[in-house]
């Protein structure tokens, strides 16, 4: 199977976790794009949807699915995303797409999260993936000095050779080098950092369950 066929075998696995007359927190990214596909085929049956970026919006929009914005919703059943990198406990690095923020913020607000993603997500230790941190753009100076202290190499993250400006208007640092062992501390420790907005170790929400693409099928690991 490519690598697009497992993302959609996932996406299409993860209506399993959808309960008619709910509203779904919706993630961001390709594997997801295949989960808004096929929750289009259950746009009848369900309330409408959470959704963690302006991209992910605009596809549900376009399949017919309602977006609420999480102020209107109290607590969200089910969370869907996808991750850069997860690990045998369910800890993940996430913010390929620049959407780690408010995919933190719906996954707060979520009482499980299912990640989607195909095999070759899996790791042992998180690190190799350079981690996403969503930064307010006087600090990057200073909070990619403390990275360089911890032995990471941060870069602004580019587009179009201008720096990346996220949904939220803030600047992103990926920062390779790391091994993060301890996910739950780092994701403490750097969330301190003034002028960090978010830090893309999503420890303390973690994964409830995560749906592997494999050459054998979906693989569920909890
Ligand atoms: C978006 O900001 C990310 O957290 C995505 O969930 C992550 O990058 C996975 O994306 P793909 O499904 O495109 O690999």
């Amino acid at each position: 199977m490519t690598q697009d066929e497992l993302k959609a075998i996932v996406g299409r696995a993860a209506l399993d976790y959808v309960t008619p007359g709910e509203i779904v927190g919706v993630g961001t990214g390709s594997t997801v794009n295949k989960f808004i596909e096929a929750l289009a085929t259950l746009k009848d049956q369900i309330i409408g949807a959470v959704s963690s970026s302006e991209a992910s919006t605009a596809r549900l929009k376009a399949v017919g699915i309602p977006v609420f914005d999480c102020n209107e919703v109290e607590e969200i059943a089910v969370y869907i995303d996808g991750a850069d990198e997860i690990d045998p406990a369910g800890y993940m690095i996430k913010g390929g797409g620049a959407a780690l923020t408010r995919e933190k913020i719906v996954a707060a607000q979520s009482k499980r999260f299912i990640c989607i993603a195909d095999q070759s997500k899996l790791v042992h230790t998180l690190g190799a993936f350079p981690l996403p941190v969503e930064v307010i753009p006087m600090a990057s100076h200073r909070i990619m000095r403390q990275f360089f202290a911890l032995g990471g190499k941060p870069v602004l993250r580019l587009k179009d050779g201008k720096p990346l400006v996220t949904d939220n208007g803030q600047h992103i640092l990926d920062v390779q080098g790391l091994r993060i062992s301890d996910p739950l501390g780092f994701e403490a420790m750097v969330s301190l950092w003034p002028g960090v907005v978010e830090v893309g170790v999503f420890a303390h929400h973690k994964a409830s369950v995560c749906l592997l693409g494999t050459e054998q099928g979906v693989k569920t690991l909890k």
